[in-house]
């Protein structure tokens, strides 16, 4: 038997109606900027867009035009009861007339984009809640704030030399293939696993000078090599786009760092919880990984702001739990 398209695998498997309906208009927007990224300059839709975001960003025109892709998923599917963006200050007021649903979704529309005008993969990131049975009919920030512990879904679609989406509903991590000839996404790795050890770690070294020492040392470890305690030499990779170290670390082990970061200590490091520690966290735990902030579980972190940033550890089992030890020393 062929391999199950998404929409197969989803009608199989343990899920509420309106979340497939979520997940698979989440494809569809996954599709469309995929094609749109693909188009490149021919379409006239690299560069700037002219905009800052409330990250202090400036936005690059498939910032705003991947943000509104989702957004527009999001309405249409029916399932969602609210939405929020790194790309947008608040939550988003959804139409008049959008019929509400049980689920929250949080979601990063274009990861990496710094690397768009120079054709290097980037991404999507989403993560899904349910609606808190706490929650009035109108939704606020408020119930947003749940502990990553709490999604029920989370995801990220890669756009590099194939589209891949990689998909967790809290049993494991499957990865579907975008088939363009037929325009579907087809299963083409069930049950994504980590390695527990790797010889390979990613980090931007240029922020060395910023970092804690528990990273200072165990980067300049990892460096020292065969001759330092660690007995073995090591790799660097850094895409500069979560999406993909993460993706690598899915296919072939690694530790993956954004620690917490001197260069401007209100912000405690530079990736957002909501939209790419968490949904990533969900992800890595699942195919076996550990993910920590150096000091805590991130999946354990009680959101304090929507656009609240974290220190990232994550990646193969034994190195999260080395470089956490040397932050409980
Ligand atoms: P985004 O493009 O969504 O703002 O995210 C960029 C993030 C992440 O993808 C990546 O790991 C990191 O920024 C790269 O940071 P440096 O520019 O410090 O390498
Ligand atoms: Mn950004
Ligand atoms: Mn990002
Ligand atoms: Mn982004």
């Amino acid at each position: 038997m062929s391999a199950p398209t998404l929409n197969q695998y989803l009608a199989q498997a343990q899920v509420s109606v309106p979340l497939q309906h979520l997940l698979l208009q989440v494809s569809v927007a996954c599709k469309s900027i995929s094609a749109a990224i693909g188009k490149g300059a021919l379409a006239g839709i690299l560069g700037q867009a002219g905009s800052d975001n409330i990250q202090g960003e400036e936005q690059k025109k498939l910032d705003v035009i991947s943000n509104d892709i989702v957004l527009a998923a999001g309405v249409n599917s029916g399932s969602i009861a609210g939405l929020a963006s790194e790309e947008m200050d608040d939550i988003f007021p959804l139409p008049d007339g959008t019929p509400l649903g049980d689920y929250l979704m949080l979601f990063d529309p274009l990861d990496g984009s710094s690397n768009i005008d120079v054709n290097v993969s980037v991404g999507t990131i989403f993560s899904i809640l349910k609606k808190p049975l706490t929650a009035q009919s109108v939704i606020t920030t408020a119930d947003f704030l749940q502990a990553g512990s709490q999604q029920v879904c989370a995801g990220y679609a890669v756009y590099g030399p194939s589209t891949l989406l990689v998909l967790t509903l809290g049993n494991g991590v499957d990865c579907f293939t975008l088939d363009r000839e037929i325009g579907e996404f087809v299963l083409t790795q069930r049950g994504m696993t980590i390695p527990t050890d790797t010889k390979e770690f990613a980090i931007n070294m240029s922020n060395m000078r910023f970092w804690e020492s528990p990273v200072r040392r165990y980067v300049d470890e990892m460096v020292a090599g065969k001759t330092s305690v660690r007995g073995k030499d090591f790799n660097m990779r850094w895409v500069a786009s979560m999406v993909a170290d993460v993706h690598r670390i899915l296919t072939r082990g690694g530790i993956f760092m954004y620690p917490y970061d001197l260069k401007d200590p209100s912000k405690a490091g530079k990736l957002r919880l909501m939209y790419e520690a968490n949904p990533m966290s969900f992800i890595v735990e699942q195919a076996g990984g550990a993910s920590t902030t150096g000091r805590e579980r991130i999946l354990d972190l009680q959101p304090t702001g929507l656009h609240q940033r974290v220190p990232v550890i994550l990646g193969s089992k034994n190195e999260v739990d080395l470089v956490t030890s040397y932050h409980h020393e």
